[in-house]
């Protein structure tokens, strides 16, 4: 069965760019692949995090994998810091990825822009290389992602490519997989930018009541001309709005287009607002009980079992490869 990979980073409320890049596509691959989705709460520690706030946002992704409909008997569903063979595995590859890479990485880029280079952390630095000891371990055949994590799969491809050349054909090669709409989710207050967790302005949060999703919506930034036509570069702001119509849609973008075409924005905003409503409001009702009930933590507890089993595997075959004694 085709193996799947992805992973949610808790280092803040999670948003509707989180959803409908990744979050929202984990339950398509339940029925005829083996998803493993992950927590990345070591990942979190790149950047300063409160420890109770760390704490809560593991526990909201976990509740909202399982809102998502995500069926723990199909879906391995577990917290990367409780299966300890990724810091181990990561411990290896680091010395397969090199310093001139990782530099040039878009996300530590921007990232490291806004940080003194004394509060610059060696694991936001190395990111990257702990993201594909995440991806291999599992030999995911596919890693579904939004568009902005596509680079560091694509390193993770490279450092498969030169393991296995290395050392004989250890590592199974993944892909990324991004979704056809909704690959990249823009900030409602400016479509130049993309709608990010570390920069919130202009984000939908998913824990936001309807009634605050629906002024976000209403106060979008939109664009020259009063109506909806199709236009990236001229409507940056429609384009967004449809976007993230057509993905809550699950239709296409030519499809959402054709359906407002010729509307006044003020009609086609709420007509969006009214679907985020019609999506999120379940959803939320769904993580609500979730919470309360307490169910994730066996989901975890469970999740990381099997976790365990499957990557001991390939840490193991990765430690005779490369010459460690096994005994
Ligand atoms: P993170 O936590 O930043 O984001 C989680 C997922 O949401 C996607 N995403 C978006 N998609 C569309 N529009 C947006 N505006 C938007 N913002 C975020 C991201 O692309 C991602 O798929 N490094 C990862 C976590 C990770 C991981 C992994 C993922 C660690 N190890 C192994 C896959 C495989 C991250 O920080 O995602």
């Amino acid at each position: 069965m085709k193996r799947i990979l992805s992973g949610i980073k808790p280092t803040g409320q999670l948003t509707l760019g989180n959803y409908i890049g990744a979050l929202s596509h984990f339950k398509e691959y339940q029925d005829d692949s083996e998803p493993f989705i992950f927590i990345a709460d070591l990942h979190a520690l790149t950047l300063p995090i409160e420890p109770e706030e760390l704490r809560k946002n593991s526990r909201d992704i976990a509740a909202f994998y399982l809102a998502s409909g995500l069926d723990p008997k199909k879906a391995t569903i577990f917290l990367q810091s409780a299966v300890p063979a990724h810091a181990e595995l990561n411990a290896i590859v680091q010395n397969y990825l090199y310093m001139g890479e990782l530099r040039r990485m878009t996300q530590f880029k921007d990232k490291a822009a806004k940080l003194k280079e004394t509060a610059i952390g060696l694991g936001l630095f190395a990111y990257p290389v702990l993201m594909a000891a995440d991806i291999i371990l599992y030999d995911a055949d596919e890693v579904p992602v939004g568009e902005d994590q596509s680079q560091h799969v694509e390193l993770c491809r490279e450092l498969v490519k030169r393991m296995n050349h290395r050392y004989g054909d250890i590592l199974r090669m993944p892909k990324a997989v991004v979704p056809k709409v909704g690959a990249r989710i823009m900030s409602l207050t400016d479509p130049s930018k993309k709608m990010s967790k570390s920069d919130p302005k202009g984000d939908i949060f998913l824990l936001d009541d309807p009634k605050a999703m629906r002024k976000k919506i209403m106060g979008a930034k939109t664009d020259m001309g009063p109506t909806v036509t199709l236009d990236p570069l001229e409507k940056p702001g429609i384009h967004n709005l449809l976007t993230i119509y057509a993905s809550l849609d699950g239709i296409s973008l030519e499809e959402a287009t054709h359906r407002f075409d010729g509307y006044r924005y003020g009609d086609f905003k709420k007509a969006v607002a009214d679907k985020l409503d019609e999506v999120m409001i379940p959803f939320r009702k769904r993580y609500d009980e979730i919470v309360e009930s307490g169910s994730y933590r066996e989901v975890l507890r469970d999740g990381a079992k099997r976790a365990i089993e499957v990557a001991e595997k390939t840490l193991r075959r990765v430690q005779e490869a490369v010459g460690l004694l096994v005994v």
